[in-house]
């Protein structure tokens, strides 16, 4: 496996290969992206993942300087997980000009998580299209866990018809339901107990919507109700339509359930999926 910093020596590298699946990260992995690199293997023939911590999709009050940096861990990882470049920039390297070009994500980027992170999916689909750019990928890898950005990066790439297929990658949970996430690690003791709780409050929900429960705008408030009074500060719970992440309309059938809220510093999001029948 071979890491590159250089954007004009990636391109090098990777002309001539064809099949090229890729999966971007921001580094610090765990079994999630792991996963995000064994499905890109199954879809690819040659596998490049990134790791860039993008200063462009965090916001002034974020934690970008504190966000885990572990490049040598990480390359570990990737090679024994069959990844055959890593391309690792600098900042300098990404963004050797400030970057005043950027992609205007569909307004749905201003709901949800991009409500109370102004900024976050234009950082994120300006990286995004950067790196496609750069590694021209057949096929690119992404989380579910990060349910809206994946829904954004698929916009992104249908409406600029970029030539790549984007596959979502199941969340990978710890045995208590948490969904793995590098800012996990943030949280003290009591409070990663406690973070198990968003799961099981989506699956409650969900629960309930299978049994018919049909006032979303009520489930919702109840469950932000719920953890509120847990300590948690909620940002959203809301139940959407999966197709579009607009608000469901009656009838529909194909839903998710997303929320996000913070467990003292840290901030954790999370979704389900609900199919309901008939
Ligand atoms: O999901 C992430 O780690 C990041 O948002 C991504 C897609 C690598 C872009 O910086």
């Amino acid at each position: 496996m071979q890491v590159i910093a250089a954007v004009a020596e990636l391109r090098q590298r990777l002309r001539g290969e064809t099949g090229i699946a890729f999966v971007p990260t921001m580094g610090n992995l765990h079994e999630g992206h792991l996963d995000l690199v064994r499905i890109a293997r199954q879809h690819g023939k040659f596998v490049v993942a990134s790791i860039f911590v993008n200063p462009l999709q965090f916001g002034a009050n974020e934690d970008l300087a504190s966000y885990p940096r572990t490049l040598q861990q990480d390359c570990e990882k990737l090679q024994q997980c069959g990844v055959d470049v890593v391309f690792a920039p600098s900042e300098r390297e990404l963004y050797p000009q400030p970057q005043q070009v950027t992609v205007e994500p569909p307004p749905i980027a201003n709901e949800l998580c991009g409500a109370f992170r102004p900024g976050h999916f234009r950082g994120v689909a300006t990286v995004v299209l950067k790196l496609f750019n750069i590694v021209q990928p057949q096929v690119a890898v992404f989380g579910k866990k990060d349910y809206q950005q994946l829904y954004v990066v698929r916009q992104v790439a249908a409406q600029l018809n970029l030539p790549v297929e984007i596959i979502g990658g199941e969340t990978v949970r710890a045995p208590d339901g948490l969904a793995l996430s590098s800012r996990n690690q943030y949280l003290s003791a009591p409070e990663r107990t406690e973070a198990a709780f968003l799961h099981q409050m989506l699956a409650g929900m969900r629960q309930q919507m299978l049994e018919g429960a049909s006032d979303f705008a009520g489930l919702e408030r109840q469950a932000a109700q719920t953890l509120t009074g847990r300590g948690w500060q909620v940002d959203y719970v809301a139940v959407r339509t999966h197709a579009d992440l607009a608000p469901p309309e009656a009838g529909a059938r194909s839903l998710v359930i997303l929320a996000a809220a913070r467990l003292g510093k840290t901030r954790l999001i999370d979704n389900l999926e609900v199919c309901l029948e008939g």
